[in-house]
């Protein structure tokens, strides 16, 4: 049996909660909220009678073997470090951190303690259509892939930024659309093109002035270490409630991908369009815990954890791999600060 406990009982909470418990011999035995009644709620609904108001004393629990950190970005880097030094294999949920000195902790904690399990939460990787992308990307089903352009749109309104005093600051959330929402897909395109070398960015408050402290709004040019190029449009502004649109263009095979759909194939090979197509057109009945967006890949991601717990081996995304993610985040940020280029760092 491995024994888990949650840090943080709020929105993304119950769908680690219910993650856990879809698995066999895993169990969530232990829950932590600084408001003690957000925790109660949670443990009533799920059955989970131990709760605390001070996480030290979660990681103090003999019986916790794995702890889900699904805080606030601020406080990431603290608990994951602490966790990591009680002996607690850890979970955190993205951003990884909220600076760069906060991933150069948890990574380098992480590596000194290579008997436990470190992840990183971007459940996207988990969708199926997303996977079967990566391999044909990798089999060469595009042939030479040229660029990809990625427009990510969503809403967020100045009520959802005033229901809690971290979302829309920097001291809090550490930036906006970026860090919070278009960071799934920019881990995506980590994920199926590979790292990111340099971009050049800017960013802006468009619609949330007077009340977020940070970007609604971002665009970027990069260039893939492998020499692709790419475009990044990304804002919170919009009016639709979440669409991501990914537009690859290869030298054999262009693919329109919206929302982890394919819209449009195309290329020298009707044939190849077709097969591709298909392969790409997943339907998947899984109910997904919490909003549609999240997508079902929490629980494959959690069983990818607790599978690595028990086969001594590294996650699928390992916390260094997360924080290459976030670090792209914070690279775009220290290029619309200062202005020009910035290169990309890598934490593995
Ligand atoms: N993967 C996804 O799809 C997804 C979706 C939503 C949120 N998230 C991430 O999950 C994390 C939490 O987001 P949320 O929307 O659930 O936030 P939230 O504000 O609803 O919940 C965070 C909870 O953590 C508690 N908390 C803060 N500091 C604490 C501490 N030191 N000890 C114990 N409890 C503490 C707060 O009281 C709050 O109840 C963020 O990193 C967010 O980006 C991920």
């Amino acid at each position: 049996m491995i024994k888990c406990g949650i840090i943080g009982c709020g929105v993304i909470a119950p769908t680690h909660i219910e993650g856990y418990q879809a698995l066999s011999d895993v169990q969530v035995v232990h829950l932590c909220d600084l408001i003690p009644e957000r925790a109660d709620k949670l443990g009533e609904k799920y059955g989970v009678a131990r709760r605390s108001t001070d996480y030290r004393r979660l990681l103090a629990d003999p019986e916790v073997d794995l702890v889900s950190v699904c805080t606030d970005h601020a406080s990431h880097a603290q608990i994951v470090v602490d966790a990591l030094n009680a002996g607690k294999h850890v979970v955190c949920e993205k951003s990884l951190g909220r600076v760069p000195a906060d991933l150069k902790r948890m990574c380098d904690t992480a590596k000194a303690h290579p008997e436990l399990v470190a992840s990183g939460i971007f459940q996207h990787r988990f969708q199926p259509a997303n996977r079967t992308l990566k391999q044909m990307v990798a089999a060469g089903k595009f042939g030479r892939i040229i660029a990809v352009n990625l427009a990510f749109s969503c809403l967020r309104t100045d009520e959802y930024y005033n229901k809690d005093a971290w979302r829309g600051t920097f001291a809090g959330e550490g930036g906006g659309i970026l860090i919070n929402q278009a960071i799934h897909h920019l881990d995506q395109l980590r994920y199926v093109f590979g790292d990111i070398k340099r971009l050049v960015a800017r960013t802006a408050n468009l619609t949330h002035q007077g009340v977020i402290e940070v970007e609604d709004t971002a665009a970027f040019v990069m260039e893939f270490k492998s020499g692709v190029f790419g475009t990044v449009v990304a804002t919170n502004s919009a009016a639709v409630e979440w669409r991501s649109f990914l537009s690859l263009i290869g030298s054999e095979l262009c693919l329109e991908y919206a929302n982890e759909v394919p819209v449009h194939v195309e290329g020298k090979s009707a044939e190849l369009a077709k097969e591709v197509e298909a392969a790409l057109t997943v339907k998947n009945d899984t109910p997904v815990v919490g909003k549609k967006y999240y997508g079902v890949g929490h629980t494959d991601q959690l069983a990818d954890v607790i599978d690595a717990i028990r086969e001594h081996r590294a996650p699928a995304v390992t916390i260094e791999d997360a924080a290459d993610s976030s670090a792209l985040v914070m690279a775009v940020y220290e290029s619309a600060a200062k202005g020009g280029w910035v290169d990309v760092p890598d934490y593995r």
